[in-house]
């Protein structure tokens, strides 16, 4: 049996052989995301594609830790990153260390991530030494959604671009293994991924990155509405609605259950 990627492996591939990532959330999916990819985020995303939340404020240290420990349960080969969820970690990095020690812990995952730039490279530096991978996420910060006035593209003036920069220099300066950049223009992603020396992780931040995320349920065609920067690689959402209309048509016409999915006495 293959054994798990790492971290440090997923960090020495900058500017290497694109590094490929999904978020998955259930023993359902990851077990067929697992060895077609490089790492898998379980996401906090989660809340809002599997939870109808509308925005990830709410998603919980808890949640994230019974999705965590499915997706590490079902699954061999990637490296396992969990988000740490809004709250958990932006008041001190004590606090942070408290919620990523029990994530580890408890889920048996290789690393976290957090969303904030300059401002978290303190927390950081600290739950690195302390032997936590940490995975940073700049740009459009969706735990940050009512400062950023909504998810929309980031990066659209000079003074932006410089802030946001500031922020991936930052996180990578304080130890980070890799950093997420999403929502913001191309040029910015490329300067980027050129001034720091860990691999940026992009989503909707063009192929200038040194690896690219999407959300599972919104490649596969299982969410409604997609950002721009979503390709849908599936219609699963479809394949569901058919498989259970049939299911629904054959149980009202009494086809189903048929002889074959039927027990027969034996004496
Ligand atoms: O929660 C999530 O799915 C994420 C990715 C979009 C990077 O943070
Ligand atoms: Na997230």
């Amino acid at each position: 049996q293959a054994k798990r990627r790492t971290a440090p492996q997923i960090q020495a591939r900058k500017g290497g052989e694109p590094i490929v990532s999904l978020t998955a959330y259930n023993a359902a999916l990851a077990p067929l995301v697992d060895p077609l990819v490089d790492f898998i985020l379980v996401g906090d995303s989660l809340g809002m594609v599997e939870h109808g939340m509308d925005s990830t404020l709410a998603v919980g240290l808890d949640l994230m830790i019974a999705h965590g420990r499915a997706v590490v349960r079902s699954t061999a080969e990637a490296l396992i990153v969990v988000d740490l969820p809004f709250g958990a970690y932006e008041a001190s990095p004590e606090d942070a260390f408290r919620s990523a020690a029990r994530v580890m812990a408890e889920t048996g995952c290789g690393a976290v991530k957090l969303e904030g730039g300059a401002h978290m490279a303190p927390t950081i530096s600290f739950l690195v030494a302390r032997g936590i991978p940490v995975m940073a996420h700049v740009g459009l910060t969706p735990q940050a959604v009512n400062a950023l006035g909504g998810f929309r593209s980031q990066g659209h003036d000079e003074a932006a671009r410089e802030k946001i920069l500031g922020d991936a220099v930052a996180v990578a300066d304080a130890g980070a293994f890799s950093v997420v950049i999403e929502g913001v223009v191309e040029p910015l992603a490329e300067e980027i991924t050129r001034k720091v020396g860990i691999p940026t992780i992009g989503i909707g931040a063009s192929s200038a990155c040194d690896g690219q995320i999407l959300v599972l349920n919104d490649m596969l065609g299982l969410t409604e509405r997609v950002p721009k920067f979503v390709k849908r690689y599936g219609e699963i959402g479809k394949a569901v609605s058919e498989a259970v209309a049939v299911y629904a048509g054959e149980v009202r016409a009494r086809q189903f259950p048929a002889q074959e999915h039927t027990y027969k006495a034996r004496g």
